[in-house]
């Protein structure tokens, strides 16, 4: 599979991984602590099931995941594709990866059904995600965590319409899984 159309002829190509490990993940950003930054959140995570990569000279240097996820908006009860370890090898920062990846995950993620895009992140990259399409949800999410119990996510939460005219229900938000 190639990049999306409206991006620029010379844009790399993004290619389905058919996994991605902490093999995988070390290849793009090395073996560091915590590359995305939210250790701090102490939550547990759930693995996505389709992977983006785009690679450079062999290398695999940028990744999107995509997980479709159920949950309810007040009485609302719904799925979303969640959207998840989007990340960019360090030197190549501020190059236009992260749109590339992000824009062929998502073409593909408005064939799945769901109507909303969902993520979570840092604050400092609310405007990035913005540029990239993408709006704050300033509802609380809580989110399923292991042994039954509920967290309210911490980090900042995210919807992006995958179909024309999608808009996001009234009322507070349960994610009927872990996060992504
Ligand atoms: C976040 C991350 C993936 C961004 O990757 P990147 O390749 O540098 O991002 P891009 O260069 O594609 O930038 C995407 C868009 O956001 C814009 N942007 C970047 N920083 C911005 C900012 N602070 N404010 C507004 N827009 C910003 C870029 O200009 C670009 O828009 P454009 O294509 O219209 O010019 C990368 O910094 C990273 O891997 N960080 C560590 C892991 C992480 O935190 N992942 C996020 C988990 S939610």
């Amino acid at each position: 599979m190639t990049a999306n159309l409206n991006l620029p002829s010379a844009s790399p190509a993004v290619v389905r991984l058919t996994r991605f490990t902490k093999t995988e993940l070390s290849e793009i950003v090395g073996d560091g602590e915590d590359p995305f930054g939210v250790a701090w959140a102490g939550l547990t995570w759930r693995a996505k099931e389709e992977h983006f990569g785009v690679r450079r000279d062999g290398r695999l240097v940028a990744h999107t995941g995509l997980v479709t996820v159920p949950l309810a908006v007040g009485s609302v009860e719904t799925r979303a594709v969640g959207v998840g370890g989007v990340v960019v090898a360090p030197g190549l920062r501020g190059q236009g990866l992260a749109r590339i990846v992000m824009t062929a995950a998502l073409e593909h993620a408005r064939t799945k059904g769901p109507r909303y895009g969902l993520l979570f992140c840092m604050p400092h990259l609310l405007p990035l995600y913005q540029r990239l399409g993408w709006q704050e949800l300033h509802e609380e999410v809580e989110v399923e965590q292991p042994a039954d119990t509920t967290a309210v996510m911490p980090l900042r939460s995210m919807w992006t319409p995958l179909r024309e005219g999608a808009r996001w229900p009234v009322g507070p938000v349960r994610l009927r899984s872990l996060p992504m």
